[in-house]
């Protein structure tokens, strides 16, 4: 191992990810670039990232793309410009490929709501159940779930299963009494949020619909049901960009991380986008996880090729059956 790697890894390991001085002056786009060709990487960008890292990624997309992208690319390498959980997805999806995370700290509140020794025992109540799991959880809640799902596709995974099954859905209880809604069907839910979805304040959006009566309020199914049934149009990330694009109106107030903007402006220039205004002080509705990538921790992560997502053979292969399932599901369905 050679001495900058071997710093590189010591560090690593007090801090989750590498912040060895970058030079200010240097072209981090071209730099980048250049890394991607020379080690035939592919950044998969999910669309919560800051613009910068969606501008440079060869793929931005919501949880569902960017499996589908984990699993098919040819590249040797998988940058991972997201958190976690969708790091080890795509390591489980591509086992033999290097997984890169920029930042390894870069977690995620909802899938650390589900801890997988608690639901196992949890589970145990129900052993008649089908357990489906939103992707937003961890490698170990996988391998104790038959079918996962992301926001584009659970509805379609709820209707795949018998009526008379039993199902228990986790860690979002909020997508989960989303689905109960449309779907009729009586979930067993666990009781977990994510951070910046549970954040928004109904009070201020009720005041910022009365301020603009000609606005579409749209919101992600992570957030609570108070909004939801506000909300014209209720969807994934990729689905409310769509809806963006293609609903008539000019301005959209918008409930969800506030990093989806980027792509709503570059697709809509001439249409206004409302960031829906959370319950604090502060602004802003960033996730603290999935900001805490940025350029130079992309940059340092392809130069060193660090860190590295690794995952025990066992967890790859019982998590991996239950993203398969989704996968299988959802190309049937023609998503
Ligand atoms: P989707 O992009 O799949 O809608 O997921 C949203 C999210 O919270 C990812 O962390
Ligand atoms: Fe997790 Fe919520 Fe951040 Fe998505 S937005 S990574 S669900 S904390």
């Amino acid at each position: 191992m050679s001495t900058a790697i071997a710093k590189a890894t010591e560090q690593l390991q007090r801090n989750g990810y590498l912040d060895i001085e970058v030079d200010p002056t240097l072209d981090l786009v071209a730099e980048i670039n250049k890394l991607k060709k020379e080690k035939n990487a592919i950044i998969l960008a999910h669309y919560y990232q800051e613009s910068e890292i969606q501008d440079i990624a060869d793929y931005i997309g919501d949880s569902l793309g960017l499996s589908q992208m984990a699993a098919n690319t040819d590249a040797e390498m998988i940058v991972f410009a997201g958190v976690h959980f969708m790091a080890e997805t795509a390591k489980m999806l591509s086992p033999n490929k290097k997984v890169l995370l920029p930042d390894l700290k870069a977690g995620c509140s909802l899938a650390d709501s589900c801890p997988a020794p608690i639901f196992k025992k949890f589970k145990e109540k129900y052993p008649d159940h089908v357990v489906v799991s939103y992707i937003n959880c961890t490698a170990e809640l996988k391998t104790l779930t038959d079918i996962c799902c992301t926001s584009t596709n659970a509805v379609h995974i709820i209707e795949s299963i018998p009526e008379d099954k039993g199902i228990i859905f986790a860690p979002d209880r909020n997508l989960g009494a989303y689905l109960k809604k449309k779907t009729g069907r009586d979930l067993v839910l666990w009781n977990g949020t994510c951070m910046v979805h549970e954040i928004f304040s109904h009070e201020k959006i009720t005041k910022l619909m009365m301020r603009h009566p000609e606005a579409k309020f749209i919101a992600h199914p992570e957030c609570e049901a108070v909004l939801l049934e506000k909300a014209d149009y209720i969807g994934s990330t990729s689905g409310l960009l769509r809806y963006t694009q293609e609903n008539d109106a000019e301005t959209f107030i918008v409930a969800t991380e506030a990093g989806i903007l980027h792509q709503m402006e570059l697709k809509s220039p001439n249409k206004t986008f409302i960031p829906a205004p959370p319950n604090n002080t502060c602004a802003c509705n960033d996730c603290p996880h999935m900001k805490r990538n940025t350029m130079e921790k992309l940059y340092l992560s392809m130069k060193y090729e660090l860190p590295e997502i690794h995952l025990e053979d066992w967890v790859i292969e019982k998590g991996r059956a239950s993203i398969d399932r989704m996968l299988e599901i959802s190309e049937k369905v023609g998503l």
